[in-house]
């Protein structure tokens, strides 16, 4: 019958017969599900059929050092590695979890994204062409042009004792200046840490406690759609918080964003403060590369896990560098002449790899926009794809679902007829999201290459190869080259064939990051304990007959709310800072549009009573402590708690409720108060 991709490597003659099996029989028979790609766009393509992806997959498999080192050679390395090109230990039972990639290697990932490809001849060619938030506000650099500005960056950086190894805290919108930003610590060996600038100024306080950078860099004011923010007053929040947990920051580097606020209008700390358009441009436009080791720190960036804490992922800079840049490739089927836009902030990880080091180390051409997909009307994105002639649209399922309850007329009104490849990341996209993608957006022509992967595996690991196979809506398909999925069962093992369970790694990919800063152990407890001897992702799969991963959504403490990843015990502890509420539980429930909701259950201090203007203060304090994205949709009061009789709280049970599933409680008898389940159901539309 039919093989799994798991069972893949082992041996050519099962790769030979799945093959068979998939231009054959097995695939036909379901021949409504698939969606093929064009003879057209499959004989230009980099990998242009199931074959040729499982001769370069299971070559992947069988030989990494090989397969890796030979993409690797085409980067620049100051010196090359040696001798080994993977270094590694999974396991452990085995010892401390390790992952190196190209280790002894001297490289710059900013000299490979910008020198190296102007040396290739594409100076001129545009690097950055930044769309505003208001119709006809543009800009545009080229490759030569953003090295300029880079340098200069990099330069006053230098100047004020930014070196190897410093950190540097990011937050700003998406100006140019962010990416700019990005690579000019990249450049000098700093590592950056970009803060998302919808965060809370505690939020930001929090990360800036974590890592203490020597430096700040903001903006003064964003516009977003008709709002005005002034970020420069959050930060200025921020490092007074920061200031009381004895991490002080000597320098806060701020960009006056004229079209959003006046320099005047912004306060401003004397000595601390210094205006990024002051010093920056009075900067030599050259400056000397820093190597670094394959190993060294390139970013950290933070996420949500099931600890109120977020947890600083640690990327380094050659694995990252090779691997951003290959599944780019692969996965958007990249060409010199292609147009690239991702609608992803470079706040979150898709915007560090896909907006900025993905794209430019491929010396590609990438649309920054700082504006809101609906802003001034829901036909933006297309104005853009046909303002810039886009050929690859990279976007989140829940930007999909919105546009898609909006009469499709604000589609078709655009040409979108330079589209040719769309992505989707960030959750699971639902198919008939899918197909609206497909069929309204993409004119039926353009294949989908839905991504599945996180902010720990620094790019893709399950995706479609646009050219190769044939799509299933909703699918993410087959694993990258060098990843080896597996779905284990609860004991952790492993299940082969058609089957749904956990979703762990087997291996490691030149990707994945190294720790988690200044915690492995949590590193090691998080993501290697739980299974012991893969990575495991937090994510639910199931496999079909035919070998095709279907990605279920987090089974962790992880909500994923359009696209971001919320910790419900960081929702939880900002509830319970709130002075009159005494226990919080929060769960994830279905949502149209976000694909996740926030559903909060509150316990209230004893004596106080239930109100609309505490409900919306309570909203508040999520929303001032964490930032506007993770306010939960939903607060249900709670004057208890199904717990069992150790006093844990019952989730499963509070799912139930929250999503009305009333006949689906389960065994209520464990509870140490069995009652509160009746109360809960009946104070449901508090
Ligand atoms: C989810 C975003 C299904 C998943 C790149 C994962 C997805 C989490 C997909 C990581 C997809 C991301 N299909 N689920 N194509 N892409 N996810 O770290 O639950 O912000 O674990 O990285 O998003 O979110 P993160």
């Amino acid at each position: 019958h039919v093989e799994s991709m798991a069972q893949l490597p082992s041996g050519a003659g099962k790769i030979q017969r799945l093959n068979a099996v998939i231009l054959g029989e097995a695939l036909a028979s379901e021949e409504d599900d698939l969606v093929l790609p064009s003879e057209e766009f499959s004989s230009q393509a980099h990998v242009s059929s199931p074959r040729q992806y499982l001769e370069m997959y299971s070559r992947s498999i069988q030989d990494p050092a090989g397969f890796w080192s030979e993409i690797g050679s085409q980067f620049y390395w100051k010196e090359t590695w040696a001798p080994e090109v993977v270094s590694e230990n999974l396991d452990v039972r085995k010892g401390a979890v390790k992952i190196e990639w190209f280790k002894g290697a001297l490289t710059n990932i900013c000299y490979n994204a910008l020198d190296r490809n102007i040396e290739a001849g594409y100076g001129d060619k545009v690097a950055i062409y930044w769309e505003g938030n208001e119709l006809g506000q543009d800009g545009q650099l080229t490759y030569k042009e953003l090295l300029e500005k880079v340098c200069q960056l990099a330069n006053y950086l230098k100047s004020v004792g930014v070196g190897k190894g410093d950190a540097v805290v990011i937050y700003l919108p998406m100006l140019m200046e962010l990416p700019i930003a990005m690579l000019a610590c990249a450049r000098i060996g700093a590592v950056h840490s970009v803060v998302f600038a919808g965060f809370s100024a505690e939020s930001l306080a929090q990360r800036i406690v974590d890592c203490k950078p020597k430096v700040v860099i903001t903006c003064n004011a964003v516009r977003r759609g008709s709002k005005p923010i002034h970020l420069k007053d959050i930060v200025d929040n921020a490092l007074v918080e920061s200031t009381k947990n004895d991490v002080p920051v000597g320098l806060c580097l701020t960009y006056e964003n004229p079209s959003a606020m006046k320099r005047e209008a912004t306060k401003w700390q004397d000595g601390r403060d210094v205006w990024w358009q002051d010093v920056v441009p009075t900067f030599p436009t050259e400056c000397p590369v820093e190597w670094v080791d394959a190993e060294d720190p390139l970013f950290l960036l933070y996420t949500s896990g099931s600890t109120g804490k977020p947890k600083g992922v640690l990327h380094t800079t050659g694995g990252y560098m090779v691997y951003t840049a290959t599944t780019f490739k692969y996965a958007f089927d990249y060409k010199p002449s292609d147009i690239y836009w991702c609608t992803a902030d470079c706040g979150w990880i898709t915007g560090h790899s896909y907006v900025t080091y993905g794209p430019l180390l491929n010396g590609a051409t990438v649309i920054v926009f700082e504006g809101a997909p609906n802003y001034p009307d829901v036909g933006r994105c297309w104005d853009i794809v046909d303002k810039y002639k886009v050929t690859i649209f990279y976007t989140a399922p829940t930007l999909v679902r919105s546009l898609m309850r909006e009469s499709s007329e604000y589609v078709t009104r655009y040409s979108r007829k330079s589209l040719r490849v769309l992505g989707s990341v960030g959750e699971p996209i639902n198919p008939s999201a899918w197909r609206w993608f497909f069929n309204v957006v993409g004119d039926s022509r353009c294949p989908i290459s839905d991504t599945w992967w996180q902010t720990e595996t620094g790019g893709f690991m399950i995706t479609p190869l646009p050219g190769a196979w044939p799509q299933k809506p909703g699918s993410a398909t087959f694993p990258f080259f060098g990843v080896q999925p597996v779905i284990v069962d609860e004991k952790g093992n492993e299940i082969e064939g058609e089957c749904s369970g956990y979703l762990c790694i087997k291996n490691s990919w030149p990707g994945a990051f190294r720790t988690l800063y200044g915690d492995h152990e949590r590193y090691e407890t998080t993501y290697f304990k739980p299974f012991a001897g893969y990575y495991f992702t937090g994510d639910g799969c199931s496999r079909d007959k035919d070998g095709y991963h279907w990605l279920t959504g987090r089974v962790d403490d992880v909500i994923n709310v359009s696209g971001h990843r919320i910790g419900t015990a960081e929702v939880e502890s900002a509830l319970v800072s709130h002075p009159q509420c005494a226990e919080a539980a929060v769960v994830g429930i279905e949502h149209e549009v976000k694909g996740q909701g926030i559903y909060a259950f509150v316990t209230l201090i004893e004596g106080v009573p239930y109100s609309e203007e505490l409900r919306k203060s309570l909203i508040l304090t999520v929303r001032k402590q964490i930032g506007a994205f993770a306010a939960p949709d939903k607060i249900h009061w709670a004057p208890g708690l199904p717990k069992t009789r150790s006093g844990k709280i019952m989730r499963r049970i509070l799912r139930k409720i929250a999503s009305r599933q009333l006949d689906e409680l389960g065994d209520t008898s464990t509870l140490a108060d069995p009652g509160v389940v009746q109360q809960l159901i009946s104070l449901s539309d508090c």
